[in-house]
């Protein structure tokens, strides 16, 4: 039987994105004979950069199939540098046959950021025909992490981690600087069949350690708890510099 949590370490990010290329194969075929269809949900960040580089070499995948999904957005248009929608355009949709209809971005290039939580929500309801409480199951989400131990849009101590109810939330930060963000809240993070962790650099071994050896409860993605799904952390040297060896 396949371990419910999964921990690797590679040498680099190059190596960690063809690592999650051969399982996102491997989840995308399984999810197409199941279902007919593959839902994956993708993070931003600087991590993923080279895992959207490879994807966009791989025309022979069924990505008619596929359907693209956002975990996090900001408040931008999709053509400003912090869209995480236009940095996979950017990267991966052009170079793919991924029929328009299967591209579902945050729509927060054009609202406020409680309104576009709202929209994000009606595609998913309709998408996954969802009805009263459910929840959509997600074949994959990717995840990153930051040094502070968010994931997603989900930071230390925003009301956003206690969110429930909702689906996708308007993250408001306290500093002015930052912006405004729309996020996939845990009970849909939860409810995916796999959820990947992409991590790398030394910036992130304190924190990979409290997330994976000490189960810190107060870190965002130590609250990443699949509810029957896979959870795997895929690393870089760097990020798993702290970890005992033995898991
Ligand atoms: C984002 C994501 C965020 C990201 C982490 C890690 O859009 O930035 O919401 O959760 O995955 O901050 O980012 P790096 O991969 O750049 O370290």
């Amino acid at each position: 039987m396949k371990k419910k949590r999964e921990i690797l370490v590679f040498r680099d990010t190059g190596a960690m994105a063809d690592h999650i290329l051969g399982v996102w194969t491997d989840i995308c075929g399984e999810a197409i004979k199941r279902r007919g269809q593959f839902c994956v949900a993708l993070s931003g960040g600087k991590t993923p950069v080279p895992l959207y580089n490879k994807l966009s070499l791989t025309p022979y995948l069924p990505w008619n199939k596929t359907h693209l999904f956002l975990v996090d957005e900001r408040i931008v248009p999709y053509d400003h540098g912090e869209s995480n929608f236009g940095m996979i355009r950017r990267m991966l949709l052009g170079s793919i046959p991924l029929p328009e209809e299967n591209i579902h971005p945050i729509p927060a290039d054009d609202a406020a950021p409680s309104d576009a939580a709202v929209a994000y929500e009606s595609k998913l309801s309709a998408f996954f025909n969802l009805v009263r409480n459910e929840v959509p199951a997600f074949d994959l989400m990717l995840l990153g992490m930051g040094a502070d131990g968010h994931t997603a849009s989900l930071f230390p101590g925003a009301d956003a981690l206690k969110e429930y109810s909702r689906l996708a939330c308007a993250v408001i930060p306290y500093d002015r600087d930052l912006m405004p963000r729309v996020t996939l809240t845990f009970p849909v993070i939860n409810n995916s069949s796999h959820i990947i962790f992409f991590i790398s650099g030394r910036s992130k071994a304190r924190i990979v350690r409290e997330v994976l050896e000490r189960n810190n409860p107060s870190l965002p993605a130590a609250m990443v708890r699949p509810v029957s799904g896979r959870l795997l952390f895929i690393l870089d040297d760097d990020a798993g510099a702290l970890l005992s060896k033995e898991e």
